[in-house]
């Protein structure tokens, strides 16, 4: 496979890096593409360097797919060039997560709607992915009406500018700023940008995309986003009500026989899920499983992963990996 990583100098794009030589993609050639101001640069992959080149050239070497995280405005242009030129392009961007012909797929829940007509597919937001990796396989079971979640997302999850703001304040330094406020010390009801409703964007990606990913609209999920300064993951608070009822033991069996899903939940000897433990794992960790007694049929439980690796660069190769797996490209 010719595989172009456009944005490839970024945080994702070096997780994307990484996750593509430790899961042995099929990578004949690769091209990594990152903006003008990186043109030149020498990236390391599996023990050679390779470099950077623009979206111009990449689109001309024709790679056979091109995985995208460099940004919604370079996903709008520049993805459909790519696949017009025939490469299957798979994007982290929200550009085309909500478009109704595009499909958005976590793997383990709805791989089987990816065909060979597909050029462009969208990677959901990595809030919204470790959430439907716990919720999938209890609405299955029990049905859900409502998700409210609130999430402790890493600065991590804002790119390269962000963690090098938190770095500069805890070393002391003055720096460029990627959010309004000081993050070290703090926590901002305010993840991406503010709409007209009063929601940010991010909270209405929670909002929306768990229905199209799951092809259900009968749930609704309400979401509050919060950033906070911690670097390895993200962390949500998600309270759920079912149409019907639901025994404790149970829930966490069946979540800790979902693929991709690790239950770590014993009070007794303080076991829960917390981005250091999540920090370069691939999994979805769920915890502090337990009935919300004040509404029947409810539950709340705490879901952390690492929103560069499940939430963006792993779940991206994994769709290339079935992609490659039933010749769909
Ligand atoms: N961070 C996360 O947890 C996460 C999770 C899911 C999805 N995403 C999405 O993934 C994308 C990248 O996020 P990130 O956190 O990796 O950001 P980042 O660290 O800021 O990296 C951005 C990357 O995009 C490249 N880029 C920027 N403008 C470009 C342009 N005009 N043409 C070509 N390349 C350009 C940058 O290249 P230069 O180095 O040359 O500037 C860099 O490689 C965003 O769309 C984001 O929403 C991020």
């Amino acid at each position: 496979m010719k595989v172009a990583v456009v944005g490839a100098t970024g945080m994702v794009g070096e997780v994307m890096l990484k996750v593509l030589a430790e899961r042995n993609f099929p990578v004949t050639e690769l091209i990594p593409v990152a903006s003008e101001r990186s043109v030149g640069k020498k990236l390391n992959y599996k023990g050679e360097d390779y470099t950077v080149v623009g979206l111009e050239t990449a689109v001309s070497m024709k790679p056979d797919i091109a995985l995208f995280s460099a940004g919604g405005d370079t996903s709008l242009e520049w993805a459909p060039k790519f696949a017009e030129a025939g490469t299957t392009v798979v994007d982290n961007s929200s550009a085309w997560r909500m478009d109704p012909s595009k499909k958005l797929v976590v793997p383990e829940i709805n791989a089987s709607v990816l065909t060979k007509e597909d050029k462009i597919i969208a990677n959901p937001n990595c809030s919204t992915i470790q959430l439907v990796m716990a919720l999938n396989p209890l609405h299955k079971k029990y049905k859900m009406k409502r998700v409210v979640v609130s999430t402790y997302q890493s600065v991590s999850g804002t790119g390269v500018k962000a963690v090098r703001q938190l770095e500069n304040e805890i070393a002391g330094v003055e720096g460029e700023m990627a959010y309004p406020y000081p993050i070290g010390r703090n926590a901002l009801p305010h993840c991406d940008v503010f709409l007209d409703n009063g929601y940010t964007k991010e909270e209405m990606k929670l909002a929306r995309e768990p229905q199209k990913i799951m092809d259900d609209k009968t749930f609704s999920v309400s979401a509050t986003a919060v950033r906070i300064p911690t670097a390895g993951g993200h962390s949500e608070s998600v309270n759920v009500e079912f149409e019907n009822d639901f025994d404790l033991a149970e829930v966490r069996q069946l979540l800790s026989e979902t693929p991709g899903v690790v239950v770590q939940d014993n009070t007794a000897t303080n076991s829960y899920p917390m981005p250091i433990f999540a920090h370069d794992k691939d999994e979805v960790f769920v915890g502090r499983i337990r009935r919300d007694e004040t509404q029947p049929n409810s539950l709340n439980m705490w879901i952390v992963a690492d929103n560069l690796r499940k939430g963006a660069a792993t779940n991206t190769v994994q769709i290339a990996e079935y992609l490659v797996e039933k010749e769909l490209i």
